[in-house]
């Protein structure tokens, strides 16, 4: 049994989708439901880890008994996850984090007025490659949802981020992705594809992954 395999390991997930605010009534975000980090930090709490979950938008119930953090913003989460990163053995980063966020967020309702409005964004801070840059021994596992050139995007992100793994899914793929309670993924690493997984529940995908995870930081110490 693989129960406990994660004992005396703080893994610290993250979940959902940033809400970036243009004015108090609006928001860009994107099609993250949280299932997917949520089902990594239930499956890292089986296994034995001392769990922290930082959630984005989500309309799912944060999983019971595992300390959750709520934030919003791409800048609120990235701050979340600094304060814990130093004391964390695996990071897994399943949230949906914003690319862009406004460059403005207006104080009061933007008004209707001309036929076309142009709203400016800047690039958020990229959390998984400033936790790449930072790492010293926490094993760091990235996610990578694509609709296209699924496994050179993937293999792009895992090295220019410098994660452990990377977990790429086709979010064109019936059964995967956002929203759904099952999973398709292919887990990369640098030398290439590890496991290949078919359609299963978000649960499994994670129990799966966890188990790789940990067997490579024992293999690590040994
Ligand atoms: O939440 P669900 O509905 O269950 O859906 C699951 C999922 C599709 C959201 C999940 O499986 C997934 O793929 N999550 C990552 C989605 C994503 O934004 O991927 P990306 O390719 O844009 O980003 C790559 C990695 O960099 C991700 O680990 C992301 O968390 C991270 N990132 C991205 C941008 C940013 N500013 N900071 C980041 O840390």
């Amino acid at each position: 049994s693989s129960t406990g395999i994660l004992h005396g390991k703080k893994v610290v997930v993250t979940a959902g989708g940033t809400i970036e605010r243009i004015d108090p009534v609006r928001y860009i975000t994107n099609d993250s439901s949280g299932k997917m980090g949520f089902a990594v930090a239930k499956a890292a709490k089986q296994l034995g880890a001392d769990v922290h979950l930082i959630a984005a938008h989500t309309d799912e119930a944060p999983p019971e008994g595992i300390r959750t953090e709520k934030v919003n913003s791409a800048q609120d989460m990235y701050e979340a996850v600094q304060r814990v990163f130093e004391t964390s053995d695996i990071v897994v980063k399943a949230a949906a984090v914003a690319d862009y966020r406004p460059v403005e967020t207006a104080t009061s309702k933007i008004k209707k007025r001309g036929e076309t409005m142009t709203l400016e964004l800047v690039k958020t801070t990229d959390i998984l490659e400033s936790l790449g840059r930072q790492k010293t021994s926490q094993f760091l596992i990235g996610f990578a949802a694509e609709t296209d050139t699924v496994e050179y995007f993937a293999k792009d992100k895992l090295k220019r981020k410098n994660c452990d793994l990377i977990v790429a899914n086709d979010v064109t793929q019936e059964g995967a992705g956002f929203g759904t309670d099952t999973n398709s993924v292919q887990i990369f690493d640098k030398e290439g594809l590890v496991l290949q997984l078919p359609v299963i529940s978000k649960e499994e995908v994670a129990l799966r992954l966890l188990t790789l995870a940990a067997d490579r930081l024992s293999g690590r110490s040994s």
